[in-house]
């Protein structure tokens, strides 16, 4: 039903230019308000996004797609061309951009860790307060790839048993 705009893999990811992302005078009019379309104007194959806030998404928007080994390396390029010169390469806040421009929060944190998927994806969809929207350069399934690879951040940072037991001569120490 979505073929022809959900999954163009193909397409070259445009070279990310920090100036267009934080120039201030540009906020005021770039808040997810003016995004939305009137009604009756939504654009055939559009899907306009309902969720009014991060705790709502959380809820009700579960990640379609799955955790596999070309999601995550998906996400990991698109992390890395949208995301990374703010919030760094291991989403610890320390991208190039910064000081330059405010640092952001740190990805890797307890927060994120407890947000569900949708509830990332929601920022990711509408922006929050610095931070812009990228609805219009990633399609929902580039989205949800980038909350997947998020989640790989995270563990890489802080490893669980299981993923200390997958590593080769791994052996069970008593807690
Ligand atoms: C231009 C710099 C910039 C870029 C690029 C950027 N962010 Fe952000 N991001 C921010 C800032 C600043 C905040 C803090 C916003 C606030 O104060 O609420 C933030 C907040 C967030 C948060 C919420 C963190 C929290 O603790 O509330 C998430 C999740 C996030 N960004 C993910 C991403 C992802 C994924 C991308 C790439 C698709 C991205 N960001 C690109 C600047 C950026």
């Amino acid at each position: 039903m979505f073929a022809g705009c959900a999954f163009q893999h193909e397409k070259p990811y445009p070279v990310f230019a920090p100036d267009m992302h934080y120039n201030p005078s540009l906020k005021a009019q770039e808040g997810p308000a003016m995004r939305t379309p009137p009604s009756g104007t939504v654009p055939r194959g559009f899907r306009p996004y309902t969720y009014p806030n991060l705790e709502a998404a959380g809820k009700e928007l579960k990640n379609p797609s799955p955790r596999s080994k070309a999601v995550f390396s998906q996400g990991k390029t698109l992390y890395n061309s949208y995301c990374i010169v703010c919030h760094g390469k291991g989403g610890e806040g320390d991208g190039s951009v910064v000081p330059k421009y405010p640092r952001p929060p740190s990805l890797i944190s307890e927060k994120i860790r407890d947000y569900p998927d949708g509830s990332i994806f929601h920022v990711i969809t509408m922006g929050q307060n610095l931070m812009p929207s990228y609805a219009d350069r990633l399609d929902p399934e580039e989205r949800w790839a980038v909350v997947h690879y998020l989640r790989a951040l995270y563990r890489s940072k802080n490893p669980s048993k299981d993923d200390f037991k997958k590593a080769e001569g791994y052996v069970e120490e008593d807690q």
